[in-house]
């Protein structure tokens, strides 16, 4: 713990109390008003792997209650974590120690939102499930989806600048979001809020807090360009016997479904089986394919006219099936079943979290030499008796999946327990071999604490100096999530 911070105490609690407007913004456990239990979900993250042990958690309703938080504690040095929905999976949105929690959650409405353009502006604290379902009712949606979207918020979304499953499609947030409102490390607000798509006068200010994990600013709102809800949607998943049929789909489907394709996804026959495994735990497994394979794709259209979109996705099917690149192939009839045939793919982290403790890697390389990573990890943990096919090895799982189209790989190590083995078998072996493929150690994911002693495999010293000295301009103190990100 970073002695230049000040411990949090009642003194504290008192004045930031009357700072906020209702009594229920404010959890402590300093006075005895809350239970360490009622902190819990707050001090841990959503895999059980880091935790920390703050007393307070700030809950603010206005853009106006941040600013003065900021202020405050700025003013008496006490460390500060932003926190979305806490759905982060690098260890970025929980204290380290007994930094102050500064919840987004209340700030939660809608600003405005204009149909003609598409351009919604909203707080920061909205889920983005609720988001999309604003704008579905208005024929519009929101240009990101992830697995998480029933829990994680719009705001930690840019902080996290997250990629999802439609980027292919939609772009990264850093091509959508227009403008930003952040409250500074000194309270200043910014309002970047611009509506605007052209716009060079001077530095784009908002690109760096897209991704900047809560070390620069706290996000209050978000001001974002939302394109047409496609009128038809089709998805199809097919079994395939090599990650090679793979490339060769997706190589099809993008010359064959052209501007329609919307997702391209892909996983392995271990994601597979954790996925049917959970599934099987909760009563609810179905056979979907007479002939599984070692790699499984899932094909994704969203087009304004569903005869013709229809028509190209059948005749993509057929010309796979027809020349046996695929093994076997489903294709949604329903809404039903589209969701079912989603849940194969966006199950996976739910389902691998719960039937281990999961060692994640978010990696870009090359689309031909991904799979390549996890069939080197496997021989790795196998060498050294950690891995063992029949499940009696610690390891009972060294998986891939990810966003073919994005050339990103999340390859998972799946324990029965956390072991510091097991870790170090697969750190910083894993980033060395990123970096010799030149390729990125965060995709998508972030830095958070998991990540942030290796930023140099991906960045060069030039790079990350410059990152510190714009680090240092925002928040000289170091008051905002220490000890992560960049360090
Ligand atoms: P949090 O986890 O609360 O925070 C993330 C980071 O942003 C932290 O550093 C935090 O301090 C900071 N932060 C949060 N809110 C603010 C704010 N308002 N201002 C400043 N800083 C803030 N990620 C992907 O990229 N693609 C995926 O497909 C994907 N799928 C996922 C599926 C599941 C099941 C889960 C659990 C996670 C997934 N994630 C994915 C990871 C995660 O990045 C996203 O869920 C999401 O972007 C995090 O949003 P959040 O609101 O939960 O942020
Ligand atoms: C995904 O693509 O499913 C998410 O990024 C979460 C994960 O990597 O498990
Ligand atoms: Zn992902």
């Amino acid at each position: 713990r970073s002695t230049q911070f000040t411990k949090p105490t009642i003194d504290h609690v008192n004045h930031l109390r009357s700072i906020l407007s209702s009594p229920a913004s404010l959890l402590t456990t300093l006075d005895g008003s809350s239970t360490s239990g009622e902190l819990d979900a707050f001090n841990s993250d959503w895999m059980g792997k880091y935790h920390g042990s703050s007393p307070l958690v700030l809950k603010p309703r206005s853009t106006s209650e941040v600013s003065e938080i900021m202020r405050y504690c700025n003013s008496r040095n006490l460390a500060l974590v932003p926190q979305g929905g806490n759905t982060g999976l690098v260890g970025g949105s929980n204290p380290v120690y007994d930094e102050v929690i500064l919840s987004l959650s209340n700030l939660n409405s809608v600003r405005s939102f204009d149909k003609v353009s598409g351009i919604l502006v909203a707080d920061a604290g909205v889920v983005l499930e609720s988001a999309d379902n604003y704008l579905a009712e208005r024929g519009f949606i929101f240009p990101l989806d992830l697995g998480a979207k029933g829990s994680c918020q719009i705001g930690g979304n840019v902080a996290a600048n997250a990629g999802g499953l439609r980027l292919l499609r939609y772009g990264s947030l850093r091509g959508s979001v227009l403008g930003l409102e952040v409250v500074l490390p000194d309270g200043t607000i910014w309002n970047g809020l611009s509506k605007l798509r052209k716009d060079n006068t001077g530095l784009d200010l908002k690109q760096l807090f897209i991704g900047s994990e809560g070390t620069l600013g706290i996000i209050t709102a978000i001001s974002i360009l939302c394109p047409r809800r496609p009128l038809a949607t089709n998805v199809a998943v097919f079994s395939l016997p090599s990650y090679e049929a793979v490339q060769a789909v997706y190589a099809e489907a993008r010359s064959r479904l052209g501007e329609i394709l919307s997702a391209f996804e892909f996983f392995d026959s271990g994601s597979y089986g954790f996925v049917k495994q959970h599934q099987a735990h909760n009563g609810g497994s179905k056979k979907v394919f007479e002939t599984e394979g070692e790699f499984y794709c899932l094909i994704e259209t969203g087009g304004s006219n569903a005869e013709h979109d229809e028509g190209k996705m059948t005749a993509l099917l057929e010309h796979l099936m027809g020349n046996e690149m695929v093994l076997d192939g489903v294709l949604a009839q329903d809404e039903t079943q589209i969701k079912e045939l989603w849940s194969l793919r966006e199950g996976i982290t739910e389902s691998i979290g719960k039937l281990g403790k999961v060692y994640k890697y978010d990696l870009s390389v090359p689309v031909e030499k991904m799979y390549g990573l996890v069939e080197i990890m496997r021989e790795r943990l196998r060498e050294r008796g950690l891995y063992k096919e029949d499940g009696s090895g610690i390891v009972i799982g060294v998986i891939g999946y990810g966003h073919m189209g994005d050339g990103n790989l999340h390859l998972n190590v799946v324990s029965k327990e956390w072991s510091d083995d097991v870790q170090q078998a697969i750190e910083p072996y894993v980033y060395e071999l990123v970096a010799e493929n030149s390729g990125s150690i965060s995709a998508e994911h972030g830095l958070g604490i998991m990540k942030a002693p290796y930023i140099s495999y991906s960045k060069s010293t030039e790079s990350v100096e410059m990152m510190k000295r714009i680090k240092q301009m925002f928040d000289p103190k170091g008051l905002l999530n220490p000890y992560k990100y960049i360090v």
